[in-house]
Formats: structure tokens, C-alpha cells, sequence
């Protein structure tokens, strides 16, 4: 039976009041799955969102995380501190954090292991430009980043890392990749970790589509054979759009 995780990723949205009227509602939809569910949200709501999850079985997590325990870095939370608040998964190397905050595959990397040892699971995030695919170098690229985001990690802690292949130029644009497309390139995605470790590895790895993610076009992606869910940006932010997209993932497992 395929795995799933849908994923919400709120980015910089939402108050704490906000978070915690939505945790009551997404609670209340009892959902058959819920283990299969988890939201990450800005670093405020957590605590609050937490409580109102409890009882639920959905996850929560962070958007981002500094590999180093402590110190002098001045604006930035650690695995810890996370840890203290119970969160479950930390999405690490998203796209607009690689374009605006100066995330490298080296500091991808660095976080991975920080999130691994700590028991927090990592939602790796990869994906190419459009430029990059207008040049047909896609799959080149995918597999740059992944070499790299998971150098010195062993087979048993890759299987814990959670990839998200999100193609830059559908996030937020209303243009989704095709299923087909999509589909390739996790099937690429799962090709590269079988390579780079055993295909016994890459079978148990969860693979989620991220970009321009909505209910009218959830189950389509979902039905594909190395789609193990979504990482969804827009639609996780209205409770009704989210719910629709994990009853579809429901509706395949
Ligand atoms: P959208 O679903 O808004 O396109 O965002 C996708 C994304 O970046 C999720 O991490």
C-alpha cells in the first residue's frame, strides 16, 4: 500500500488566533488519515497550534531550522528549541529560502543532520528554475541538489527524510506541473536515492509534489505511482481546501 503525507506549508502566514481557529477546525474533521497530515507553521504559532492538534494525530512542524545547537546567531531558532515544543517535522531548503535567505546545499546539508539526530523529520525541499527546464536540464539539477543536501548521510537516515520535488516556477503561480511531469521527476528523484543507496531505501521514502497543489487537481498527482503527497502552499491556508486534499489522498490509500 502506497505511503502518503500532506503537508501544509503556511509560509509567512497566519496570527497565532488564526493558527489556533484553524487547528480547532482541521481537528474537527476526524479524518480517517490524520497521521498522514501535518502543517508547518511560522515559528509563533507553534506552541498554540500544538495544543490545539492534540488528540488529532496531525503533525506540526517548522519552516526552517539552524544546524547549530546555540550561539551568537541572532534571529534564528534551533533543533532544541523545536524539540521543546514537541514538533514533529522542519521543512529544510525550500526554494525561497534558497532565492532570498542564502540556503545552500552546504547549510541544507548541515540542517539535515541537526534534524535527523534530533528525531525531527526533514522535508527536504528540491526543484529546478524555469530556465532550468527550458534548457532540459531538470534532472541534472534535481540530482546536483540531492548529491549535495544528503553527502554523509547514512541509508537508515535517508529513509527518514521526507522529499519534496518543487519546481520553482509553479510555486504560487497557479501553473501545476502536469501529473505526468510530476510524476517523472519523482520517479527520477526515487531513481537517484536507489542509485545513491539501495532501491530498498528509495521504495520506503515518501516523494511529495509541491507547487500550485489544489483540490480540483489533488488527485490526479496523488494517483501517480512515486507521488507519496503533497506539499501544499496556497490551498493549506483555507481549512475546507486542505481538508478536500486529504480526503483524496484517503480516497487512493
Ligand atoms: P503553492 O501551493 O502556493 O504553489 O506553494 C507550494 C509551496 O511552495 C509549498 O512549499
Amino acid at each position: 500500500m502506497k505511503k502518503f503525507l500532506i503537508a501544509g506549508n503556511w509560509k509567512m502566514n497566519k496570527t497565532t488566533a488564526e493558527a489556533i481557529e484553524f487547528g480547532n477546525e482541521i481537528k474537527a474533521k476526524g479524518f480517517s488519515n490524520a497521521k498522514d497530515v501535518a502543517i508547518l507553521a511560522p515559528f509563533t504559532q507553534l506552541t498554540e497550534l500544538g495544543k490545539a492538534l492534540e488528540g488529532s494525530g496531525i503533525g506540526f512542524g517548522a519552516q526552517n531550522v539552524h544546524f547549530e545547537p546555540s550561539g551568537a546567531f541572532t534571529g534564528e531558532i534551533s533543533v532544541p528549541m523545536l524539540q521543546e515544543i514537541g514538533v514533529g517535522y522542519c521543512i529544510v531548503g525550500h526554494s525561497e529560502r534558497r532565492e532570498y535567505f542564502g540556503e545552500t546545499d552546504q547549510t541544507v546539508n548541515a540542517k539535515l543532520k541537526a534534524l535527523l539526530q534530533a528525531g525531527i523529520t526533514p522535508i527536504l525541499c528540491v526543484g529546478e528554475s524555469l530556465e532550468v527546464r527550458e534548457g532540459k536540464g531538470e534532472q541534472t539539477f534535481v540530482a546536483g541538489q540531492l548529491i549535495a543536501d544528503f553527502e554523509g548521510i547514512s541509508a537508515a537516515d535517508a529513509a527518514k527524510i521526507v522529499i519534496a520535488y518543487e519546481p520553482i516556477w509553479a510555486i504560487g503561480t497557479g501553473k501545476t506541473a502536469t501529473p505526468d511531469q510530476a510524476e517523472e521527476m519523482c520517479a527520477f528523484i526515487r531513481g537517484v536515492m536507489g542509485g545513491t543507496y539501495d532501491n530498498g531505501t528509495a521504495d520506503s521514502m515518501l516523494i511529495l509534489y509541491g507547487g500550485s497543489m489544489k483540490p480540483s487537481n489533488a488527485a490526479e498527482l496523488l494517483a501517480k505511482p512515486d507521488i507519496n503527497g503533497g506539499l501544499i502552499g496556497g490551498a493549506s491556508l483555507k481549512v475546507d481546501d486542505f481538508a478536500a486534499i486529504v480526503d483524496a489522498a484517503a480516497a487512493l490509500a
